[in-house]
């Protein structure tokens, strides 16, 4: 259903910028300034059926406050849902409808220095940070990780910030970024943020705890990590109701809740916001977020229920 406060947007234009990868330009239809948004921000988009699908916008000048237009980078995915399909089947004139900027990936206010770790498509929302920190002359790095050169879709924005960027091609360097050896040689007080799929994040999130920097590590998800083959059905029992219902293989814990009635609080639907944190009273989790620490992991007392799904036959959730 659309909010009062969602935009009514209009595509601009559309260019092939990488393997797969397409950037897509939105503006208002009267072409009137748009909301500002922070780097880290993205929008929710309306995709056919009323499902929603984040897109972080990117900015290229570090000084987002009346843009004009808002920029995604969409990765084509043949094994997805749909929602990329259908934003790569978008043509100029094309109307969509959008939330209002959302960050749940802010940079931290501080003026210490910052590492950017960007994996395929998850370079996104570090473009609009790199802007951000170069605007700002705080010190920073830069590494995008791709497969090949092809595949570095953007790559040729982020050449503005000369020697601060590193470009890591698996194809070319022997096999995927060490993540690990790049946050050894930071200064200990450098803040991380990784935005990629779940193994970079898995990977720099252990080298962070590891390290005993975890309260310096920020994710951000760019991977649909709630179904998996050989997922299978489980039962979730509400604690406060004794209601039980069946999680089918291919579908959240979350989805079918809601359409059962039961009220949810959650937004980013990928395991990175955290704003879905559930107790959970009985049971195993299989944890497939990017927000728990690996003691709240391997507590098995809370998850987040948008991706994560169960070990056990049932859980007993607080709820
Ligand atoms: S809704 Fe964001 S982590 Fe679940």
């Amino acid at each position: 259903m659309k909010a009062l406060t969602d935009l009514t947007l209009i595509v601009r234009r559309t260019d092939d910028v990488g393997e797969l990868i397409r950037e897509i330009e939105l503006t208002r239809p009267d072409a009137a300034p748009l909301p500002a948004f922070e780097a880290g921000a993205h929008i929710l988009l309306t995709l056919p059926g009323g499902t929603e699908n984040a897109y972080s916008l990117i900015d290229l000048t570090g000084d987002p406050a009346t843009p004009g237009s808002y920029i995604l980078g969409v990765r084509r995915d043949a094994n997805g849902a749909g929602g990329s399909r259908f934003m790569h089947d978008l043509k100029p004139g094309d109307q969509v409808t959008a939330s209002l900027p959302k960050n749940h990936f802010p940079l931290d206010p501080g003026d210490g220095p910052v590492l950017l770790l960007a994996g395929g498509i998850g370079v996104t929302p570090l473009i609009s940070m790199a802007s951000a920190l170069a605007r700002r002359g705080r010190d920073f790095r830069i590494v995008y990780a791709s497969r090949s050169p092809a595949a570095a879709a953007f790559a040729d924005r982020l050449a503005t910030h000369g020697d601060r960027l590193r470009l890591h091609h698996d194809d070319r360097d022997g096999g995927p970024l060490d993540v690990a050896a790049l946050i050894a040689e930071a200064d200990p007080a450098t803040h991380v943020y990784v935005c990629g799929p779940k193994p970079m994040i898995d990977a720099t999130r252990a080298a962070m705890e590891a390290a005993g920097r975890a309260d310096l590590f920020h994710a951000e998800l760019f991977e649909n990590v709630s179904h998996q083959s050989g997922d299978k059905p489980f039962e979730v029992e509400i604690a406060s109701t004794g209601q039980v219902f069946t999680i089918p293989a291919d579908k959240t814990i979350i989805e079918v809740l809601e359409a059962e009635g039961i009220d949810l609080i959650f937004d980013c639907q990928r395991g990175d916001c955290g704003i879905c944190q559930t107790d959970v009273l009985e049971g195993t989790p299989d944890h497939r977020d990017v927000v728990l620490s690996k003691d709240e992991r391997d507590s098995g007392k809370v998850m987040q229920i948008c991706v994560s799904r169960a070990l056990s036959a049932r859980l007993k959730l607080d709820l």
